[in-house]
Protein backbone atom coordinates (compact mmCIF):
# COMPACT_ATOMS: atom_id res chain seq x y z
CA UNK A 1 0.00 0.00 0.00
CA UNK A 2 1.38 3.49 -0.73
CA UNK A 3 2.73 5.33 2.21
CA UNK A 4 0.32 7.94 3.86
CA UNK A 5 1.83 11.33 3.48
CA UNK A 6 2.58 14.10 6.29
CA UNK A 7 3.06 17.55 6.81
CA UNK A 8 4.81 19.20 9.95
CA UNK A 9 4.19 22.42 11.33
CA UNK A 10 7.20 23.01 13.29
CA UNK A 11 10.37 20.81 14.29
CA UNK A 12 11.26 22.23 17.91
CA UNK A 13 10.94 20.15 20.91
CA UNK A 14 8.17 18.22 20.29
CA UNK A 15 8.13 18.24 16.29
CA UNK A 16 11.32 17.14 16.31
CA UNK A 17 11.05 14.32 19.06
CA UNK A 18 8.12 12.93 16.65
CA UNK A 19 10.56 13.33 13.29
CA UNK A 20 13.06 10.76 15.64
CA UNK A 21 10.47 9.31 17.02
CA UNK A 22 8.44 8.21 13.37
CA UNK A 23 12.58 7.51 11.72
CA UNK A 24 13.64 5.02 15.25
CA UNK A 25 10.67 3.21 14.76
CA UNK A 26 9.70 2.97 11.36
CA UNK A 27 9.37 -0.76 11.05
CA UNK A 28 6.89 -1.11 14.17
CA UNK A 29 4.94 2.21 13.39
CA UNK A 30 4.31 0.80 9.28
CA UNK A 31 3.75 -2.59 10.63
CA UNK A 32 0.89 -1.43 13.56
CA UNK A 33 -0.50 1.20 10.93
CA UNK A 34 -0.67 -0.97 7.60
CA UNK A 35 1.32 1.54 5.83
CA UNK A 36 4.23 3.94 6.18
CA UNK A 37 3.88 7.38 8.04
CA UNK A 38 6.17 9.05 5.86
CA UNK A 39 6.59 13.00 6.77
CA UNK A 40 7.38 15.00 3.26
CA UNK A 41 7.75 17.86 4.12
CA UNK A 42 8.10 20.51 7.17
CA UNK A 43 7.71 24.28 8.30
CA UNK A 44 9.78 26.51 10.48
CA UNK A 45 10.98 29.60 10.89
CA UNK A 46 14.78 28.94 10.83
CA UNK A 47 15.79 26.85 8.24
CA UNK A 48 19.33 27.07 9.65
CA UNK A 49 18.42 25.89 13.02
CA UNK A 50 16.34 23.28 11.31
CA UNK A 51 18.56 21.55 8.69
CA UNK A 52 20.71 19.24 10.65
CA UNK A 53 17.62 17.40 12.37
CA UNK A 54 15.66 17.69 8.99
CA UNK A 55 18.54 15.71 6.98
CA UNK A 56 17.06 15.41 3.56
CA UNK A 57 13.35 16.06 4.57
CA UNK A 58 12.62 19.23 2.67
CA UNK A 59 11.95 22.16 4.94
CA UNK A 60 9.95 25.61 4.01
CA UNK A 61 9.74 28.70 5.74
CA UNK A 62 5.84 29.45 4.82
CA UNK A 63 3.54 27.18 6.46
CA UNK A 64 1.02 27.29 3.95
CA UNK A 65 3.02 25.06 1.44
CA UNK A 66 2.37 22.67 4.03
CA UNK A 67 -1.20 22.75 4.22
CA UNK A 68 -1.72 24.23 0.99
CA UNK A 69 0.23 20.80 -0.48
CA UNK A 70 -2.37 18.38 -2.55
CA UNK A 71 -0.24 15.31 -1.97
CA UNK A 72 -0.04 15.77 2.13
CA UNK A 73 -2.78 13.58 3.88
CA UNK A 74 -2.36 14.38 7.33
CA UNK A 75 -0.83 18.01 8.94
CA UNK A 76 0.26 17.72 12.16
CA UNK A 77 0.42 21.17 14.31
CA UNK A 78 3.26 21.34 16.25
CA UNK A 79 4.02 25.31 16.15
CA UNK A 80 1.71 26.31 19.64
CA UNK A 81 -0.01 29.42 20.35
CA UNK A 82 -3.59 30.43 18.63
CA UNK A 83 -2.25 32.50 15.44
CA UNK A 84 -1.45 30.90 12.97
CA UNK A 85 -1.95 27.78 14.33
CA UNK A 86 -5.81 28.31 13.86
CA UNK A 87 -6.16 29.66 10.53
CA UNK A 88 -3.31 26.47 9.43
CA UNK A 89 -5.36 24.11 10.70
CA UNK A 90 -8.77 25.64 9.62
CA UNK A 91 -7.35 25.77 6.08
CA UNK A 92 -5.90 22.34 6.56
CA UNK A 93 -9.47 21.11 7.23
CA UNK A 94 -11.09 22.73 4.30
CA UNK A 95 -8.43 21.27 2.25
CA UNK A 96 -9.72 18.09 3.81
CA UNK A 97 -6.32 16.88 5.58
CA UNK A 98 -6.90 15.56 8.60
CA UNK A 99 -4.77 17.37 11.17
CA UNK A 100 -2.79 16.02 14.24
CA UNK A 101 -1.69 18.99 16.90
CA UNK A 102 -0.07 19.24 20.71
CA UNK A 103 -1.66 22.51 21.03
CA UNK A 104 -3.72 22.64 24.41
CA UNK A 105 -3.94 26.11 23.93
CA UNK A 106 -5.83 26.26 20.43
CA UNK A 107 -7.81 23.11 21.44
CA UNK A 108 -9.07 24.63 24.66
CA UNK A 109 -9.77 28.37 22.85
CA UNK A 110 -11.02 27.29 19.49
CA UNK A 111 -11.92 23.82 19.53
CA UNK A 112 -15.28 24.19 19.63
CA UNK A 113 -15.31 25.15 15.83
CA UNK A 114 -12.72 23.75 14.98
CA UNK A 115 -14.40 20.35 15.50
CA UNK A 116 -17.66 21.72 14.07
CA UNK A 117 -15.32 22.53 10.80
CA UNK A 118 -13.86 18.91 11.06
CA UNK A 119 -17.12 17.14 11.24
CA UNK A 120 -18.67 18.77 8.62
CA UNK A 121 -15.94 17.79 6.38
CA UNK A 122 -15.29 14.38 7.56
CA UNK A 123 -11.64 14.84 8.97
CA UNK A 124 -10.34 14.00 11.98
CA UNK A 125 -8.87 15.78 14.67
CA UNK A 126 -6.43 14.07 17.02
CA UNK A 127 -5.04 15.62 20.21
CA UNK A 128 -3.81 13.39 22.36
CA UNK A 129 -0.32 15.09 23.17
CA UNK A 130 -2.00 18.27 24.40
CA UNK A 131 -3.00 16.50 27.63
CA UNK A 132 -0.14 14.85 30.08
CA UNK A 133 2.24 14.91 27.39
CA UNK A 134 3.01 10.79 26.66
CA UNK A 135 -0.02 9.18 28.87
CA UNK A 136 -2.91 8.25 26.72
CA UNK A 137 -5.46 10.01 28.58
CA UNK A 138 -7.70 10.86 26.08
CA UNK A 139 -7.59 7.93 24.67
CA UNK A 140 -9.20 6.06 28.33
CA UNK A 141 -11.72 8.36 28.67
CA UNK A 142 -12.86 8.18 25.57
CA UNK A 143 -12.31 4.71 25.17
CA UNK A 144 -11.21 2.63 27.82
CA UNK A 145 -13.91 4.00 30.05
CA UNK A 146 -16.49 4.84 27.77
CA UNK A 147 -19.20 2.77 29.68
CA UNK A 148 -18.50 4.95 32.56
CA UNK A 149 -20.26 8.17 33.91
CA UNK A 150 -17.55 10.11 35.19
CA UNK A 151 -17.99 11.41 38.70
CA UNK A 152 -14.58 13.39 38.77
CA UNK A 153 -11.39 13.80 37.78
CA UNK A 154 -8.29 15.37 39.22
CA UNK A 155 -4.49 15.77 38.04
CA UNK A 156 -1.05 16.92 37.88
CA UNK A 157 -0.84 18.07 34.16
CA UNK A 158 1.59 20.80 34.06
CA UNK A 159 5.31 19.50 34.00
CA UNK A 160 6.64 22.40 35.00
CA UNK A 161 5.26 23.15 37.74
CA UNK A 162 5.17 20.05 39.13
CA UNK A 163 8.95 19.72 38.58
CA UNK A 164 9.46 23.20 39.99
CA UNK A 165 7.50 22.61 43.14
CA UNK A 166 9.90 18.82 43.63
CA UNK A 167 12.50 20.87 42.64
CA UNK A 168 12.28 23.33 45.72
CA UNK A 169 10.79 20.43 48.21
CA UNK A 170 14.18 18.30 47.36
CA UNK A 171 16.84 20.72 46.95
CA UNK A 172 16.09 24.05 48.45
CA UNK A 173 16.24 25.48 45.09
CA UNK A 174 15.13 28.80 43.94
CA UNK A 175 11.59 29.00 41.90
CA UNK A 176 13.64 30.97 38.72
CA UNK A 177 16.20 28.68 38.70
CA UNK A 178 14.35 25.95 38.61
CA UNK A 179 12.21 27.58 35.83
CA UNK A 180 14.98 28.40 33.62
CA UNK A 181 16.71 24.29 34.15
CA UNK A 182 12.58 23.36 32.98
CA UNK A 183 12.83 25.92 30.03
CA UNK A 184 16.19 24.14 29.39
CA UNK A 185 14.63 21.04 29.10
CA UNK A 186 12.02 22.10 26.53
CA UNK A 187 9.26 21.31 29.59
CA UNK A 188 8.01 25.41 29.63
CA UNK A 189 5.75 26.79 26.96
CA UNK A 190 6.67 29.19 24.96
CA UNK A 191 5.44 31.70 27.54
CA UNK A 192 6.22 30.39 30.86
CA UNK A 193 3.63 32.31 32.58
CA UNK A 194 1.08 29.78 31.09
CA UNK A 195 3.22 27.17 33.12
CA UNK A 196 3.30 28.67 36.51
CA UNK A 197 0.09 30.53 36.38
CA UNK A 198 -1.75 27.73 36.59
CA UNK A 199 -3.15 28.34 32.70
CA UNK A 200 -1.45 25.87 31.19
CA UNK A 201 -3.15 23.45 33.33
CA UNK A 202 -6.32 25.08 32.81
CA UNK A 203 -6.62 24.58 29.52
CA UNK A 204 -5.73 20.60 29.99
CA UNK A 205 -8.46 20.91 32.06
CA UNK A 206 -10.87 22.09 29.58
CA UNK A 207 -10.16 19.71 27.30
CA UNK A 208 -10.32 16.88 29.72
CA UNK A 209 -13.84 17.94 31.38
CA UNK A 210 -15.17 18.40 27.55
CA UNK A 211 -14.68 14.59 26.86
CA UNK A 212 -15.11 13.32 30.44
CA UNK A 213 -18.44 15.20 30.73
CA UNK A 214 -19.49 15.91 27.22
CA UNK A 215 -19.56 19.38 27.80
CA UNK A 216 -18.24 22.49 25.07
CA UNK A 217 -14.58 23.69 25.94
CA UNK A 218 -15.42 26.64 28.37
CA UNK A 219 -11.83 27.63 29.37
CA UNK A 220 -12.50 30.83 30.70
CA UNK A 221 -14.83 29.54 33.48
CA UNK A 222 -12.44 27.22 35.24
CA UNK A 223 -10.75 29.03 38.12
CA UNK A 224 -7.47 29.20 38.07
CA UNK A 225 -4.32 30.06 40.42
CA UNK A 226 -0.54 29.11 39.63
CA UNK A 227 2.21 28.42 41.51
CA UNK A 228 3.98 31.93 40.99
CA UNK A 229 3.56 32.95 44.82
CA UNK A 230 4.70 29.92 46.38
CA UNK A 231 7.62 29.78 48.35
CA UNK A 232 10.70 27.44 49.38
CA UNK A 233 9.25 28.27 53.25
CA UNK A 234 5.62 27.30 52.09
CA UNK A 235 7.04 23.71 50.43
CA UNK A 236 8.77 23.01 53.57
CA UNK A 237 6.20 24.06 55.93
CA UNK A 238 3.98 21.77 54.45
CA UNK A 239 6.64 18.56 54.25
CA UNK A 240 6.89 19.08 58.10
CA UNK A 241 3.31 18.70 58.17
CA UNK A 242 3.34 15.86 56.84
CA UNK A 243 2.00 17.31 52.99
CA UNK A 244 3.22 17.87 49.17
CA UNK A 245 1.86 21.10 48.08
CA UNK A 246 0.51 20.17 44.13
CA UNK A 247 -0.98 21.87 41.47
CA UNK A 248 -4.13 20.12 40.72
CA UNK A 249 -6.36 20.35 37.93
CA UNK A 250 -9.84 19.09 39.48
CA UNK A 251 -13.21 19.10 37.58
CA UNK A 252 -16.41 17.45 39.38
CA UNK A 253 -19.85 17.44 39.22
CA UNK A 254 -21.53 19.78 41.37
CA UNK A 255 -24.99 20.73 42.09
CA UNK A 256 -25.29 23.26 39.00
CA UNK A 257 -23.30 21.69 36.65
CA UNK A 258 -19.17 20.83 36.25
CA UNK A 259 -17.23 22.44 38.81
CA UNK A 260 -13.49 23.27 37.09
CA UNK A 261 -10.51 24.83 39.13
CA UNK A 262 -6.60 24.48 39.20
CA UNK A 263 -5.37 25.59 42.07
CA UNK A 264 -2.02 24.70 44.60
CA UNK A 265 -3.27 21.96 46.97
CA UNK A 266 -1.71 20.08 49.93
CA UNK A 267 -1.75 16.80 49.95
CA UNK A 268 -1.20 14.00 52.68
CA UNK A 269 2.14 12.76 51.64
CA UNK A 270 1.10 8.80 51.86
CA UNK A 271 -1.18 9.15 48.85
CA UNK A 272 -0.16 8.17 45.34
CA UNK A 273 -0.36 11.76 43.82
CA UNK A 274 1.82 13.44 46.70
CA UNK A 275 4.62 11.33 45.17
CA UNK A 276 4.36 12.44 41.65
CA UNK A 277 7.39 13.87 41.35
CA UNK A 278 10.14 15.86 38.59
CA UNK A 279 7.59 16.76 35.09
CA UNK A 280 6.01 13.62 35.46
CA UNK A 281 1.93 13.36 35.13
CA UNK A 282 -0.76 11.51 36.87
CA UNK A 283 -4.14 11.80 36.57
CA UNK A 284 -7.13 9.99 38.80
CA UNK A 285 -10.39 9.37 37.45
CA UNK A 286 -13.47 8.38 38.78
CA UNK A 287 -16.25 6.63 37.16
CA UNK A 288 -19.08 5.01 38.33
CA UNK A 289 -18.66 1.44 37.22
CA UNK A 290 -15.11 0.94 37.25
CA UNK A 291 -14.74 3.56 40.18
CA UNK A 292 -11.16 5.25 40.67
CA UNK A 293 -8.19 5.30 38.14
CA UNK A 294 -5.05 6.81 37.89
CA UNK A 295 -2.69 7.02 34.85
CA UNK A 296 1.07 8.40 35.43
CA UNK A 297 4.13 9.17 33.18
CA UNK A 298 5.99 11.89 31.42
CA UNK A 299 3.97 15.01 31.23
CA UNK A 300 6.07 16.80 29.40
CA UNK A 301 9.38 16.68 27.31
CA UNK A 302 10.27 15.82 23.45
CA UNK A 303 9.72 12.33 23.28
CA UNK A 304 7.13 11.49 25.45
CA UNK A 305 5.06 13.93 23.66
CA UNK A 306 6.41 12.75 19.97
CA UNK A 307 4.77 9.37 21.48
CA UNK A 308 1.30 10.81 21.69
CA UNK A 309 1.45 12.43 18.46
CA UNK A 310 2.82 9.17 16.63
CA UNK A 311 -0.12 7.17 18.63
CA UNK A 312 -2.46 9.62 16.95
CA UNK A 313 -0.44 9.38 13.70
CA UNK A 314 -1.17 5.68 13.86
CA UNK A 315 -4.93 6.03 14.90
CA UNK A 316 -5.65 8.20 11.75
CA UNK A 317 -3.91 6.07 9.39
CA UNK A 318 -5.79 3.17 10.42
CA UNK A 319 -9.26 5.25 10.20
CA UNK A 320 -8.01 6.77 6.74
CA UNK A 321 -7.40 3.84 5.14
CA UNK A 322 -10.39 1.86 6.48
CA UNK A 323 -12.38 4.98 4.89
CA UNK A 324 -10.40 7.04 2.49
CA UNK A 325 -13.77 8.31 2.11
CA UNK A 326 -13.06 10.49 5.30
CA UNK A 327 -16.38 9.34 6.69
CA UNK A 328 -14.46 8.36 10.08
CA UNK A 329 -14.42 11.10 12.82
CA UNK A 330 -14.33 8.92 15.54
CA UNK A 331 -11.43 10.89 16.99
CA UNK A 332 -13.26 14.08 16.40
CA UNK A 333 -15.20 15.69 19.23
CA UNK A 334 -19.33 15.44 18.64
CA UNK A 335 -20.20 18.50 18.87
CA UNK A 336 -24.06 17.65 18.49
CA UNK A 337 -23.64 15.59 21.68
CA UNK A 338 -22.74 17.88 24.18
CA UNK A 339 -24.81 19.07 26.69
CA UNK A 340 -25.47 22.47 27.70
CA UNK A 341 -24.12 21.96 31.41
CA UNK A 342 -23.41 25.46 33.05
CA UNK A 343 -20.24 25.40 35.11
P1 LIG B 1 9.10 24.83 20.22
O1 LIG B 1 9.14 26.30 20.47
O2 LIG B 1 10.20 23.99 20.71
O3 LIG B 1 8.93 24.57 18.66
C1 LIG B 1 8.08 25.31 17.85
C2 LIG B 1 8.41 25.02 16.39
O4 LIG B 1 7.47 25.69 15.56
C3 LIG B 1 9.79 25.51 15.95
O5 LIG B 1 10.33 24.61 14.99
C4 LIG B 1 9.47 26.84 15.29
O6 LIG B 1 10.42 27.21 14.30
C5 LIG B 1 8.16 26.52 14.61
N1 LIG B 1 7.33 27.69 14.35
C6 LIG B 1 6.82 28.59 15.22
N2 LIG B 1 6.06 29.49 14.60
C7 LIG B 1 6.10 29.18 13.29
C8 LIG B 1 5.53 29.73 12.13
N3 LIG B 1 4.75 30.82 12.18
N4 LIG B 1 5.78 29.16 10.94
C9 LIG B 1 6.56 28.05 10.85
N5 LIG B 1 7.13 27.46 11.92
C10 LIG B 1 6.90 28.02 13.13
O7 LIG B 1 7.71 24.34 20.83
P2 LIG B 1 7.36 22.89 21.41
O8 LIG B 1 7.78 21.86 20.47
O9 LIG B 1 7.77 22.81 22.84
O10 LIG B 1 5.74 22.96 21.47
C11 LIG B 1 4.96 22.77 20.30
C12 LIG B 1 3.52 22.54 20.72
O11 LIG B 1 3.45 21.36 21.52
C13 LIG B 1 2.92 23.65 21.59
O12 LIG B 1 1.55 23.77 21.28
C14 LIG B 1 3.08 23.12 23.01
O13 LIG B 1 2.14 23.66 23.90
C15 LIG B 1 2.83 21.65 22.78
N6 LIG B 1 3.37 20.74 23.77
C16 LIG B 1 4.68 20.87 24.16
C17 LIG B 1 5.21 19.97 25.06
C18 LIG B 1 6.62 20.05 25.52
O14 LIG B 1 7.00 19.27 26.41
N7 LIG B 1 7.43 20.94 24.95
C19 LIG B 1 4.39 18.87 25.61
C20 LIG B 1 3.03 18.83 25.11
C21 LIG B 1 2.55 19.75 24.22
P3 LIG B 1 11.78 27.99 14.71
O15 LIG B 1 12.49 27.11 15.71
O16 LIG B 1 12.48 28.08 13.43
O17 LIG B 1 11.34 29.29 15.33
N1 LIG C 1 4.49 23.18 29.37
C1 LIG C 1 3.79 21.95 29.49
C2 LIG C 1 4.06 21.33 30.83
C3 LIG C 1 4.20 21.01 28.39
O1 LIG C 1 5.02 21.74 31.49
O2 LIG C 1 3.31 20.45 31.25
C4 LIG C 1 3.37 19.74 28.35
O3 LIG C 1 2.06 20.02 27.98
Amino acid sequence: MKPIHVGLLGLGTVGGGTLTVLRRNAEEITRRAGREIRVVRAAVRNLDKAKKLAGDLPLTTNPFDVVDDPAIDIVVELIGGLEPARELVMQAIANGKHVVTANKHLVAKHGNEIFAAAQAKGVMVAFEAAVAGGIPIIKALREGLTANRIEWLAGIINGTSNFILSEMRDKGAAFDDVLKEAQRLGYAEADPTFDIEGIDAAHKLTILSAIAFGIPMQFDRAYTEGISKLTREDVKYAEELGYRIKLLGIARRAEKGIELRVHPTLIPERRLIANVDGAMNAVLVKGDAVGPTLYYGAGAGAEPTASAVVADLVDVTRLHTADPHHRVPHLAFQPDQLADTPI
